[in-house]
């Protein structure tokens, strides 16, 4: 059987593009697969936080994990920092990884904009994410496409430990979604959907309320024609909205194109956020269940026993592997 392995910060809120370019993608492969979803809280520390907001956001994503629909029973869901094996083998591949390919990755120029008061944890952050995954034995990583470079580098960290100290890892592909991968804001649909946009119009959230939604949708920044078409170089904004769409009501977007011809981009925005809103309002009512049932805890820590369990084995090869002397 084939291993997955996804993570997701739990720093602000999760919204439409967290949702449709991974979460929703997790779902299915529940049935197919051997999968591990982590809440990498870690990686959330690589950027100053609130301790106390960062323990509530890190229950409030496994909860949202439970309400989007995996289930501890198929699925092994874990906190990251309850695996110590996570950083143990950050180090070791520390040692492999190079300062020239970590430099050059975009999300550290983008995030670290190359200042010197970045912490040394932004810099490694893809080392401590090559570790989630290769601990697992990973086949494939199902993720949106910003995080294409990071498992290229995942792939290039197994490869070049395999080459210098025997094959120990398993070399991960990438699932990236043909549509959806990369959801646009709301209000800039140049650029992707993003928990760190200023502006709240930018992103839908997973526990928005339908007025807000609605709110958001009719804001949405499209262009100055009439036509829905789907374009997304000269009509970016329309073609994000006929994404959204067919994701969250599975009609393809070639249907929703032929349904809107001669309609108004008002209808367009209305329906896409009533599709959005069917979707989301089954999830908000079962995440409030979850959130009540206190049941999170118990999956966490069922999670973590079974996460340390595999990990510890391939750890300990890659301990074997480099030199240092097995723990007696
Ligand atoms: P994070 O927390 O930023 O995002 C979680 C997932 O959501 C996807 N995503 C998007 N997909 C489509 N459109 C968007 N606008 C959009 N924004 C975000 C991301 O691609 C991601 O799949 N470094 C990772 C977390 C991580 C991880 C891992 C992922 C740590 N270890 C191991 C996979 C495997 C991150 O920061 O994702």
């Amino acid at each position: 059987m084939k291993r997955v392995f996804s993570g997701m910060q739990p720093t602000g809120n999760l919204h439409l593009g967290n949702y449709i370019g991974a979460l929703k993608q997790f779902i299915p492969l529940q049935e197919e697969a051997e999968c591990f979803f982590c809440v990498v809280d870690l990686h959330a520390l690589t950027i100053p936080r609130d301790p106390e907001d960062l323990r509530k956001k890190t229950l409030e994503l496994a909860g949202l994990y439970l309400a989007a629909g995996l289930d501890p029973d198929k699925s092994t869901l874990f906190v990251q920092s309850h695996n110590p094996a996570h950083s143990e083998g950050a180090w070791l591949l520390q040692c492999v990884a190079r300062m020239g390919e970590l430099g050059r990755m975009t999300q550290f120029k983008d995030k670290g904009k190359g200042s010197e008061s970045a912490t040394a944890g932004l810099f490694t952050y893809p080392v401590l994410q090559a570790a989630d995954i290769l601990l697992y034995d990973t086949d494939i990583v199902p993720i949106g496409e910003d995080q294409k470079q990071h498992l290229e580098l995942s792939r290039d960290l197994a490869e070049r430990f395999n080459r210098q100290y025997g094959k120990v890892f398993t070399v991960p592909e990438p699932k990236i979604g043909k549509t959806g991968a990369r959801v646009m804001g709301l209000d800039n649909p140049n650029k992707k959907m993003s928990k760190s946009a200023d502006s709240s119009f930018n992103r839908i959230e997973l526990l928005d309320d339908p007025d807000t939604i609605v709110k958001k949708f009719k804001r949405a920044v499209t262009d100055s024609e009439n036509e829905i078409r789907y374009d997304p170089q000269n009509k970016p904004g329309i073609s994000n909205l006929l994404d959204i769409y067919s994701e969250m009501s599975g009609e393809s977007v070639d249907s929703l194109v032929e349904r809107y011809q001669g309609k108004g981009y008002g209808h367009l925005k209305l329906d896409t956020a009533d599709a959005v809103i069917q979707v989301l309002k089954p999830l908000q009512d079962r995440y409030r269940d979850v959130m009540e049932s206190g049941e999170v805890k118990r999956v966490l820590a069922q999670g973590a026993e079974r996460a340390r369990e595999v990990s510890g084995n391939t750890l300990q090869k890659v301990q074997e592997a480099m030199g240092l002397v097995p723990r007696g």
